[in-house]
């Protein structure tokens, strides 16, 4: 059996219809290897990475400086219990997180793996914030039509793409669901515990952007009504948007923030729930008050000396500094090929995050149209029709302009 036929036999893969997948002339692309922008597949195709592979990367693949980290801290220890005992790494990487935001504001770290469970983190806390300050009615979430959170129960009671969730809506947390900031006019702020968002664009939407100004509205009602702000920058942080959170765009400082995918810089599953003192010291004091939460790899010192080794490279590479030439370059990029290409009806763009919207009228061509652009070189996904270009923050210029050229032919090609 080829590697490609064992995989069809053994392996149940994420948001995959398996049949399709399974079929006979379906010839999985076996990824072996990465360098920079690049990933590498078995018989040698070479591709921009495209989609930061699932929006994780950052620096590049096999940046020597996030290996050496990781291989340091292989060579001492690659797992230990963060229940009853702590390490180096994780100590050392809550310090530099904290110190990422205004000062007495998000000053404790809890860890997790993904982001998924970043955000089911949040939800508990916040419910139980408001159980032990005695305001127990405090058990509803805001959340955002077509938002994204994850897949673990909680996640996906506040997610808002129905294809994904709503099976298990009735099985699900109480959650008011909201179009716009508008809507929360008729939210009745008595039972709410908090409101959880992506903040400026929503990614599994299909890169949707949020109004300027919507974060700022959504923080000024929280302070009036007493509900935490929970902020998913899962998929924003870490310098996607142009700014290392997507919350500096509007000097918002959330109550619980969210963050996972690049935390690692790409390299290894690892996951934060921040929040304010206020909220932690709540749960001091009494055995009652417990956050009984956990995972067998929370605080996994390998995770947390890539996170190390990756915010390091922002300073060392002054990679913020770089990101705005790249962002400018990816509008012109966008705009002209919005021009050129009459199948494109939108382009949605937030720093180096990217959608190219196809003519609705060509139906959900978006994953057919990402295969084809792999004969020019780039790997993307797509959602619906939309063509999802995230690239690793490191991409240049020219790999940019590579990149809208291979969706450019490919869009071409099987539009015609
Ligand atoms: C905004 C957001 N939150 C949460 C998640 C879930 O993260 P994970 O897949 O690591 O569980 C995602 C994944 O795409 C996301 O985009």
């Amino acid at each position: 059996m080829t590697l490609s036929d064992k995989d069809k036999e053994y392996i149940w893969h994420p948001f995959t219809e398996m049949s399709d997948w399974c079929a006979d002339h379906h010839d999985p692309l076996v990824i072996e290897r990465g360098e920079g922008v690049y990933v590498f597949d078995k018989s040698g195709g070479k591709y921009i990475d495209g989609n930061s592979s699932i929006w994780t990367n950052l620096h590049g693949h096999n940046d020597l400086r996030i290996n050496q980290a990781i291989a340091r801290q292989l060579s001492k220890i690659s797992h230990t219990s963060f229940l009853g005992t702590t390490n180096e790494p994780a100590i050392l990487l809550a310090e530099m997180l904290v110190n990422m935001f205004p000062d007495k504001t998000l000053q404790r770290v809890f860890y997790s793996d993904d982001g998924s469970t970043a955000v089911e983190c949040a939800m508990k806390i916040a419910i139980q914030y408001f159980q032990i300050i005695g305001q127990s009615e405090k058990r509803r979430f805001v959340a955002f039509d077509n938002a994204y959170h994850g897949d673990t129960f909680g996640a996906s009671s506040i997610g808002g793409i129905k294809t994904f969730f709503s099976r298990f809506k009735d099985l699900s947390f109480p959650t008011v669901q909201l179009n716009s900031v508008d809507d929360l006019k008729s939210v009745d702020a008595k039972e709410i515990a908090a409101i959880v968002i992506e903040p400026k664009v929503q990614g599994a939407a299909g890169i949707r952007l949020w109004p300027d100004g919507m974060l700022q509205e959504l923080r000024h009602w929280c302070n009036l009504n007493n509900v935490l702000l929970i902020l998913d920058e899962v998929m924003t942080g870490f310098g996607r948007t142009g700014k290392m959170f997507a919350c500096e765009h509007e000097g918002v400082t959330p109550d619980l923030m969210c963050l996972a995918k690049g935390l690692s810089g790409g390299y290894l599953p690892l996951a934060v729930t921040m929040t304010r003192e206020s909220i932690f010291k709540a749960f001091l004091g009494s055995k009652n008050n417990t956050f009984y939460y956990g995972h067998s790899y929370s605080g996994n010192p390998l995770g947390c000396a890539a996170a190390l080794a990756s915010l390091r490279i922002f300073e060392e590479d002054r990679v913020l500094d770089k990101l705005a030439k790249k962002v400018e370059c990816l509008k012109i990029g966008l705009n002209s090929l919005k021009l050129k290409n009459h199948n494109i009806s939108d382009v949605r763009q937030s720093g180096l995050i990217s959608g190219i919207e196809i003519s609705q009228e060509f139906g959900n061509i978006g994953s057919e149209i990402c295969n084809a652009a792999r004969s020019y070189g780039l790997l993307t996904r797509s959602i619906r029709n939309i063509i999802v270009f995230m690239p690793p923050l490191v991409i240049n210029e020219e790999q940019i302009n590579d990149s809208l050229d291979a969706i450019d032919k490919a869009i071409n090609v099987i539009v015609s």
